[in-house]
């Protein structure tokens, strides 16, 4: 198990390339095995979920070759027979859960084990079940498995997320696509990872209205054709990349191959602590401003600000001139960095769920322990501004999502190395 062994307070320089978008790409590699020849998508990162989810694809048969070094996926599902996804991959990623809109949509039949719960608490699928069902399908759950069926055209009808839901979204989209004679989606996710699900779906074929919009209807076609995709690149690693350089003084930075229109309301939010920001066609150029202004944040679902840079706001924030608060409207309780941060001498104090933080403090070096994707990546935002010496341990965590960090980071002046732990 690997640590980040990092000292500081260290300003970063030079410019970071983002890399491929996790979030994005999933739903594209699930769309893939609806089609009757191989799609191939590009700017694929090198992450543990991309090759959980690819171990994920081939268990049903089909061919998943990865060229990692260029980036380029291509699914072939020609041969793909066994309808099932098993517990033991499903476990290490929800987002395998896709595989039962895929596997239904394409076959009328699917076996796919119940994700679980996460770090931060319990994080049902009743929503893709309950849609599935209005759809025409047949659900059941037994042993942790969804056994799904259903006949040749389900009849379709509408279905209301509530709350909005990402994962639902693309799962009955998937499912819809081949399979339902009209089926509308009310209150339908607009997060950009939807949005480029959908275009690139009816690229392959498919009838998808309201793309982009609140209400999605989707009339199902007999066929789709595999296609070649551009994956976007990462919304959530491009947040993280623009407060990471506004939290020391000194930082000046340029982030390269940005989606900038994926951003949402956040670059709006991001100027309002007073760091300079230039964006152009697919850069960002952030120069840290003297003091950081103390700027509160609600999360909402896109293009509100995303839960997914709560975390790195909120560690911002232990920097910032002043009081603040964060709330979570998405996870009510995604706050285990927290402690942590505090650790490394943050002042921060959660109320229900919403975190309440006073700067500036000067942090200084601790170990801290990674709990999450997003958790994790806000102590090392921390560790690279506090005095002296920290260890950020289990980064397994970050390895799911965030791709060659440290070599980005130590390319920008970071003074952070990657140690394997003794056991
Ligand atoms: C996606 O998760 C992202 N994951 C998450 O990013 C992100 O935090 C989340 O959307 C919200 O933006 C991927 O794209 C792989 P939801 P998802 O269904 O689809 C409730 C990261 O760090 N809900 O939109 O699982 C749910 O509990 C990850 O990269 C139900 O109640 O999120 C939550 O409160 C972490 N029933 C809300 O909806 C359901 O059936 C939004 O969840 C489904 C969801």
């Amino acid at each position: 198990m690997d640590k980040f062994v990092i000292e500081g307070p260290t300003p970063l320089q030079g410019s970071i390339p983002i890399s491929g978008s996790k979030n994005a790409a999933l739903p594209l590699m699930a769309a893939a095995l609806l089609g009757d020849s191989p799609t191939t998508i590009t700017n694929i990162p090198k992450l543990r979920d991309i090759y959980t989810f690819n171990n994920v694809i081939r268990v049903t048969g089909c061919k998943v070759d990865f060229d990692e070094e260029d980036g380029i996926l291509t699914i072939d599902p020609k041969h793909l027979s066994h309808l099932e996804a098993p517990y033991e991959l499903v476990r290490k990623m929800r987002a395998s859960f896709y595989m039962l809109g895929a596997l239904l949509g394409k076959f009328g039949k699917a076996k796919v084990s119940l994700p679980g719960g996460c770090a931060w608490g319990p994080r049902p699928v009743d929503l893709h079940l309950d849609g599935m069902r209005e759809m025409g399908a047949d659900i059941t759950l037994d042993q942790g498995y969804v056994i799904a069926e259903a006949p040749e055209q389900m009849e379709g009808g509408t279905f209301t997320l509530e709350p909005s839901s990402v994962g639902a979204t693309v799962n009955l989209v998937l499912a819809s696509v081949l399979r339902a004679k009209e089926f509308t989606i009310k209150n339908a996710a607009r997060e950009p990872d939807v949005v480029l699900l959908c275009k690139k779906l009816v690229e392959m074929g498919a009838n998808i209205e309201g793309i982009g919009t609140q209400t999605l209807t989707i009339r199902g076609v007999d066929t789709l054709e595999g296609i070649a995709i551009r994956n976007a690149s990462d919304r959530i690693e491009t947040g993280t990349f623009m407060i990471a350089a506004a939290m020391h003084p000194q930082s000046n930075v340029t982030l390269t191959n940005v989606d900038v229109d994926d951003l949402g309301g956040f670059p709006e939010t991001f100027s309002k602590t007073g760091a300079d920001m230039t964006i152009n066609k697919d850069t960002i150029h952030i120069k840290a401003p003297e003091t950081i202004n103390p700027v509160s944040v609600k999360t909402e679902v896109y293009p509100g600000f995303p839960t997914d840079l709560q975390a790195q706001w909120s560690t911002m924030m232990t920097q910032a001139n002043g009081k603040s608060s964060v709330t979570d409207t998405i996870y009510y309780d995604r706050f285990s960095y927290v402690p942590e941060v505090v650790r490394l001498g943050g002042d921060m104090d959660v109320e229900e769920n919403t975190v309440h933080i006073e700067g500036k403090n000067q942090l200084k070096g601790a170990s801290v322990m990674s709990t999450d994707l997003r958790a994790s990546v806000s102590l090392v935002l921390a560790a690279m501004v506090a005095e002296g010496h920290s260890d950020v341990l289990r980064i397994y965590h970050l390895d799911r999502g965030y791709e060659d960090l440290e070599e980005k980071l130590t390319n920008v002046g970071a003074n952070i190395k990657r140690v394997a732990q003794e056991k």
